[in-house]
């Protein structure tokens, strides 16, 4: 076990009056005392405790039946509960809106702002002084730490940990990337549908999250740069005993983090956030994670744009051996010494503000100087890494004003496809093959008449967070089966959708503004030329400014881009007040809402 549990009273003041006694004892309201008291006491707490002054943490319970790779928190919750106890406080466990990645329709991603939602009405409103963040699937993570953000008490992420390695005759299947894998082995008629649903079966062995390098692991690995978790609690996998033992100090721990009142804007800087970036592009992270940082910098109320990941990011390298960039699953992570290892060896670079403040109360420096070395296999050295500037590319032009492109996982096929011309070395130029939409996608894509060959780029648009509410994870596309049985497994692909993070697909994504926002892809047309240039970080579709113009003016004729109708009151509410990729996809009105905690009782 890492180093994890912090010392207790760093200017720690145990006689200060807590903000849960405003609720339970309040002298000059005796009558709003009784009532907030006796329903607590109806299961068994008792009135002296509840009017101890003790700290009362809350435990914001992620699991459940309709999010299995959460579920375990139901169990981990008990260890929590008996470390908040055994450091004296009081345990309050309550549930969160569900966000199920592989459940949800239409996206999970609709639900990340609702969960967000849900959480600060429940850390405002409720006699909380503390909370633990029970973090795991894509968006749970993002969504717990910007409601904290917002709220701002003292709280601690911890991670449910990713599920165990999937194995398929003697090879290693991690999460979803064995679905794209295995999606185009199905194509290619290499397998069938028995065989793929059993192989995809294959990479879900036990409790967890995703054992990929998928959202999951990086939003949680990313959560530990930030400081916002026990050092080393991201990758333990989720059934091995140092998870029930993290969770029992993750709870120890909160307790005094209330008493010294560290809070996350004391952790969420912006330093911390620039660590964030660095150590994204050290593991190979998400496609999805700018998204949910730049949600998180602007609910704590840091400065943080999209052009601070390529500033920031691109040059860093990548260290960690891990699907769907590398080779390796999350146990072999964790076993090679999981963030602290990535840290420390990115520190001895001076890629790392050493002085970050975690939840520890101990700096960044402090708990990963000491922490394992790259063993050049799952965690390769800074100066032989897997890949050199692994970093995200921030793209721009008439295309959108910004599209990110994961570097790390751009293969020696693609390369050698379209990054081949020694006079434009990083540059491509294609015929646009245009989809409104998943559905569209996958009932044209073998449509014969579109006459998609290696020099096409196929564009998705309709799938940001206003078209396909919440954004959908469809940009990643396959080509045509009759491409992929001549050997030619990808296309370039371009969105305003997302991708999944254990995708290993190249494509160009998070598209800001979306189609449905009237953003350039709007004005695209099936058979346009395009020319991107990854030197410059352009994006262009190769038509005159009157060109332009002209179709803009089509487009306003006709009312903008359309996108469906509402199907639910939230999809209304969502599209009504959601913003773009670029800044986070937050309701753009709730990030005016800074450090509320303290307000609450004066309405
Ligand atoms: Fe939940 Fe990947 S689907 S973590
Ligand atoms: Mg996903």
């Amino acid at each position: 076990m890492t180093k994890s549990n912090g010392h207790a009273g760093n200017g720690a003041d145990k006689s200060r009056k807590l903000r849960s006694q405003a609720w339970f004892n309040d002298p000059h309201n005796p009558g709003m005392t009784a009532l907030y008291l006796e329903r607590y006491l109806n299961y068994g707490l008792t009135r002296a405790e509840l009017q101890s002054g003790k700290p009362i943490i809350g435990i914001a319970q992620t699991g459940n039946d309709l999010s299995p790779c959460n579920r375990h928190h139901i169990e981990l919750a008990h260890r929590v509960r008996e470390g908040i106890r055994a450091a004296g406080g009081i345990a309050m466990e309550f549930p969160t809106h569900p966000i199920q990645e592989t459940g949800k329709r239409p996206t999970a991603a609709l639900d990340r702002n609702l969960a967000y939602l849900g959480l600060v009405e429940i850390l405002f409103g409720y006699p909380l002084d503390g909370v633990v963040l029970t973090a795991g699937c894509d968006k749970t993570t993002p969504a717990l730490l910007m409601a904290a953000a917002t709220v701002n008490i003292p709280a601690i992420v911890l991670s449910g940990g990713p599920m165990l390695n999937g194995w398929h005759e003697g090879q290693r299947t991690g999460s979803g990337t064995v679905v794209w894998k295995s999606r185009e082995r199905l194509a290619a008629g290499e397998i069938g549908y028995e065989e793929f649903m059993e192989i995809v079966a294959s990479s879900a062995p036990s409790i967890g999250h995703c054992n990929t390098m998928g959202t999951a692991s990086t939003m949680n690995a990313l959560a530990e740069a930030l400081g916002m978790s026990l050092p080393g609690c991201a990758a333990i996998p989720a059934p091995y005993r140092e998870r029930g033992q993290i969770a029992y100090e993750t709870g120890t721990r909160i307790v005094d983090m209330v008493w010294e009142d560290l809070k996350p804007s004391d952790i969420l800087t912006r330093k911390a956030f620039e660590n964030c970036i660095v150590a994204n592009s050290a593991i190979g992270g998400s496609t999805n994670a700018p998204i949910h940082i730049n949600a998180l910098a602007r609910h704590v109320g840091v400065e943080l744009d999209i052009d601070d990941w390529q500033k920031f990011g691109h040059d860093v390298p990548l260290l960690v051996n891990m699907q769907p960039a590398g080779f390796y699953l999350g146990e072999e992570f964790h076993r090679a010494g999981g963030v602290p290892a990535v840290i420390g060896e990115l520190m001895r670079h001076k890629r790392i503000h050493e002085d970050a403040i975690t939840v520890n109360g101990r700096s960044m420096g402090d708990n990963c100087r000491d922490a394992a070395k790259p063993d050049n296999d799952v965690i390769w050295s800074y100066d032989k890494p897997l890949v050199k500037d692994a970093g995200f590319l921030v793209l721009r032009g008439n295309l959108f004003d910004s599209a990110i492109m994961k570097t790390s996982v751009i293969s020696k096929e693609f390369r050698d496809r379209y990054l081949v011309n020694p006079n434009d070395p990083n540059a491509f130029e294609g015929r646009a093959i245009v989809f409104e939409g998943p559905e569209d996608y996958h009932d044209r894509i073998d449509d014969a008449s579109l006459d998609i060959d290696e020099h096409c780029v196929l564009f998705i648009r309709g799938a940001g967070p206003i078209g396909y509410p919440g954004g959908a994870e469809v940009v990643n596309m396959q080509p045509p089966a009759a491409l992929i049985k001549r050997g030619i497994l990808s296309l370039p692909c371009i969105g305003d959708g997302r991708q999944s993070g254990t995708s290993g697909s190249p494509s160009i994504l998070n598209a800001s503004p979306e189609a449905a926002a009237d953003g350039g892809l709007a004005i695209l047309k099936t058979g346009d030329k395009v020319r991107i240039d990854l030197n410059k970080g352009s994006a262009n579709i190769l038509i005159s400014d009157e060109e332009v113009a002209k179709r803009r003016a089509e487009l306003k004729a006709k009312g903008g881009f359309p996108h469906p109708a509402n199907q639910t009151p939230w999809q209304e509410l969502y599209r009504n007040t959601v913003g773009q990729q670029a800044t986070g996809a937050c309701m753009e009105f709730a990030t005016r809402y800074h450090n509320i905690a303290g307000t609450v009782g004066v309405a």
